[in-house]
């Protein structure tokens, strides 16, 4: 079956979904996106992921393309479109197309929208996790507004290659004072030998996760103790258990942070619990919406 990508109003097959070559995401990295996990048919902290969209869009100044519900309908089409059972919806929002100059256009250009979806494969991401991954070190050196979920992902996408290459999952980034702000593509947690959940603070420095949020609840709801505040790699070396949380992730457990095995070397117990409770939490939640909400 061949892929179908929305393209600024029009749904086309995959391979001639093209924007133009003046596309200000393109030529300035000028845009923003989003990743909504679909789990059983199921998209997962829709809402969250609009509100965090809405709120990147704010941030930039670049208009909604499409009111909520008409994005919420495109989104549900494409992934229908392309019958995606498990796996990820990827929305694109630019500033829209005009003539090569830094400042914003003078006369208002449509922002312009894509999406697309593909599907992935469950019993390997699960394999995945039931292994446990290996996150490297590297260096933060991105701009100070990684709370906008912006395409200009250059240091993200260099700092994964050397984890790649280094045969690692992740890259935990370290600021100037030597702590952990997030992963290239994902938040970082540990859990201390006292079993307490740390994640750094949202506030600014990281990327305020969907999962992250959503797993705080879930953290909540199951009356754990949890802290908000920054970690270094040293205590992640020395934590009974390390993971990652994405939309694409979920809870994915780490057994080895910068060459040094975490615990036993192998998942823990709680974190390998987490990634259960979320996903049985977002679908919970995905079908509540659903039942007052039918499509
Ligand atoms: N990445 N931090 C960064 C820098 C990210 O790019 C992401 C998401 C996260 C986790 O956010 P969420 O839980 O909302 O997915 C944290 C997406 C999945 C990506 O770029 O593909």
């Amino acid at each position: 079956m061949s892929r179908i990508a929305y393209v600024n109003g029009r749904y086309v097959p995959h391979r001639e979904a093209v924007v133009h070559v003046e596309d200000r995401g393109y030529q300035f990295a000028d845009g923003v996106y989003e990743v909504c996990e679909i789990f059983d048919g199921v998209m997962m902290d829709e809402e969250r992921h609009l509100d965090r969209l809405e709120r990147s869009l704010r941030e930039l100044r670049i208009a909604m393309p499409v009111a909520r519900e008409a994005l919420e309908a495109i989104l549900r089409e494409v992934v229908a479109r392309n019958r995606i059972k498990n796996g990820i919806v990827y929305l694109q929002v630019t500033r829209g197309v005009a003539r090569r100059d830094h400042p914003f256009p003078k006369t208002p250009v449509r922002p312009a929208l894509v999406v697309t979806a593909k599907s992935h494969n469950l019993e390997a991401m699960d394999a995945m996790a039931e292994k446990g991954v290996a996150v490297i070190e590297a260096e933060d050196d991105r701009w100070s507004r990684v709370d906008i979920k912006t395409v200009s992902l250059l240091p993200n996408v260099l700092a994964k290659q050397e984890a790649v290459e280094a045969g690692a999952r992740e890259a935990w980034l370290v600021d100037d004072e030597g702590f952990v702000t997030e992963g290239s593509s994902t938040n970082a947690w540990i859990i201390t030998k006292d079993g307490v959940l740390v994640t750094r603070p949202a506030e600014f420095g990281i990327l305020r996760g969907i999962t992250r949020t959503t797993l705080i609840d879930v953290i909540e709801a199951h009356q754990m103790r949890y802290e908000e505040r920054p970690f270094t790699i040293a205590e992640a070396q020395d934590a009974a258990e390390a993971f990652i949380t994405s939309a694409t992730s979920l809870v994915l457990p780490v057994v080895t942070v910068a060459g040094k095995t975490i615990g036993q070397g192998k998942p823990g117990l709680v974190a390998t619990a987490l990634r259960k409770a979320l996903r049985e939490e977002v679908v919970r939640t995905a079908q509540a919406e659903r039942a007052f909400d039918p499509v």
